[in-house]
């Protein structure tokens, strides 16, 4: 396709076929990931911790989600392009949710919003997608609840805990979610909850069975520092190259071997 829609992420399912999701929040980055094929990109919450310097997606608001949002459609041309509604923009109503997700749509354009939550949040996703947007349902680990279910931690495990998330998700499902997104699931959970569904399913963590697959980009590219969640896999190691990059070219200019003549004007 010219463009990613949800009905090709849905043939996808269909079909058996798999499609690849990244975080991204800038217009250059979109840009290179949408040249290379990935078919949706996700601008993430996440972007509070890797772009903002926050130690959560807590503080970050839907202004912030708008303008990152905005300039990753801008360098994008095929790729289905998510927003998420940040903690606080959608929680207490359904009229709330339509009103943050609706300003996404329409100052930055997005073509569908992620809102975390298990079936409690069903009035909301039936509310945004009556008003003609198109929902992706987050559930397992939902980073907003991390004070709520203690930490980072592995969901649908124990007694019940895998029919509780069946039934979550086919419920989200019912309430017009295009797609459900599961982070941190065992892969048996998850497989079963994609089973159990007709729409697509992305994970995080969350096994081999998903329609589609995320990673934030900077856990995947190897530019984050520091320990990586067991369910990264680390492509590239950008951290070393920028940083010796950098260092050489510090070194170059302490020694004058930048700028060399070749990038001086003459008169
Ligand atoms: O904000 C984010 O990056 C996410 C993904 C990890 C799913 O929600
Ligand atoms: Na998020």
């Amino acid at each position: 396709p010219s463009r990613y829609r949800t009905v090709h992420l849905q043939r996808a399912k269909d079909e058996g076929r798999r499609f690849a999701m990244l975080t991204v929040y800038d217009a250059m980055t979109a840009a290179l990931f949408d040249a290379a094929g990935v078919e949706a990109l996700l601008v993430g919450d996440s972007v509070g911790n890797t772009v903002l310097g926050h130690s959560s997606t807590l503080p970050v608001t839907v202004e912030d989600m708008v303008t990152f949002s905005a300039a990753v459609v801008r360098g994008v041309q095929r790729a289905f392009v998510v927003a998420d509604l940040p903690f606080g923009s959608y929680e207490e109503s359904p009229e709330q949710a339509v009103r943050s997700a609706m300003r996404l749509v329409k100052e930055a354009g997005v073509h569908a919003v992620k809102m975390e939550g298990d079936e409690r949040f069903v009035p909301h996703v039936e509310a945004m997608t009556a008003a003609g947007i198109a929902v992706v349902a987050h559930i397992g680990f939902t980073p907003q609840s991390e004070h709520v279910l203690g930490g980072y931690r592995v969901q649908g495990r124990g007694d019940g805990a895998a029919d509780r998330m069946i039934a979550s998700a086919r419920a989200l499902e019912a309430a017009g979610a295009f797609c459900v997104l599961m982070e941190m699931v065992p892969a048996e959970v998850a497989r079963a909850v994609d089973e159990a569904l007709t729409v697509p399913t992305i994970g995080i963590g969350a096994g081999d069975s998903t329609t589609g697959q995320v990673l934030v980009w900077q856990d995947m590219l190897g530019l984050s520092d520091g320990r990586k969640p067991r369910f990264v896999k680390q492509y590239a190691d950008l951290h070393s190259v920028i940083t010796d990059a950098v260092a050489a070219y510090r070194r170059d200019v302490i020694t004058g071997a930048f700028p060399a003549p070749e990038h001086q004007f003459e008169s």
